[in-house]
């Protein structure tokens, strides 16, 4: 028996960080579907290969191996065996992503590892459709917004604090573009699931939304 809490949200709702902060209160195994998506991208930059030659991106996403070290520090993201924590934020990754992620045969092949990853387990996955395609039956669904300044602000503080180097106008144009991008995907789009709790995280801190999660959490199962 699994238990599963599935975040949906655009780029900079808050999902990555209050996900990480319910993982350690809760004692849920914490998986960011975003890594897979990113490992793929990094690796199509890595061979050069076009964002066009579809058949490639999709061998690539066939043969790649990615470990997820869940530490209390974050995770450490291993592709191929080499450590990648850093390598997948680059702004060159952060371009692509949308793109490479909205090829059918690489979501096929993303969600089976996603749904294996949380066989057997509690826990908290976060994403763009883990509530309405990866887990349609998650225990809790949730979806988090924002509105497009302040998570531009969010990540634009963040990416600071991580040494990437991108202006306020870099990031706020790359989430617009990605916004659209994920929403329009033929499989695996950004939207609302008919069941999914909705919090607007722009005038709440990021303990609030924790503490709004973790009740929704507990009336659901006793942890
Ligand atoms: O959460 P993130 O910014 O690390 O995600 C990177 C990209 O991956 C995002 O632009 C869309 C894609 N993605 C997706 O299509 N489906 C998911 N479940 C998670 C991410």
């Amino acid at each position: 028996m699994s238990f599963i809490v599935g975040i949906d949200g655009p780029a900079g709702s808050g999902k990555g960080t209050v996900t990480k902060k319910i993982a350690n209160k809760l004692g849920l195994i914490n998986i960011d579907t975003g890594i897979t998506y990113r490992c793929v991208a990094l690796e199509v930059i890595n061979q050069n290969v076009l964002l066009e030659d579809t058949n490639k991106i999709i061998e690539i996403t066939k043969n790649i191996k990615i470990n997820i070290d869940n530490t209390p520090n974050g995770d450490i993201v291993y592709l191929d065996g080499k450590d990648v924590t850093k390598d997948i934020r680059s702004k060159e990754v952060t371009k692509i992503v949308s793109q490479v992620s909205s090829i059918k045969e690489v979501r096929f092949i993303m969600v089976e590892m996603q749904r294996k990853l949380a066989e057997g387990k509690n826990v908290i996955m976060e994403g763009r459709d883990i509530c309405t395609y990866v887990f349609p039956n998650a225990d809790v669904k949730i979806y988090l917004d924002a509105s497009i300044e302040e998570r531009a602000r969010r990540r634009f503080k963040e990416n600071q604090e991580k040494n990437i180097d991108m202006t306020y106008q870099e990031v706020y144009d790359n989430i617009k573009r990605r916004d659209e991008n994920d929403k329009e995907k033929e499989i695996g789009a950004l939207k609302i699931a008919e069941d999914s709790i909705v919090i607007d995280t722009t005038n709440l801190s990021i303990d609030e939304v924790v503490k709004k999660i973790i009740d929704i959490i507990t009336l659901k199962n006793k942890f």
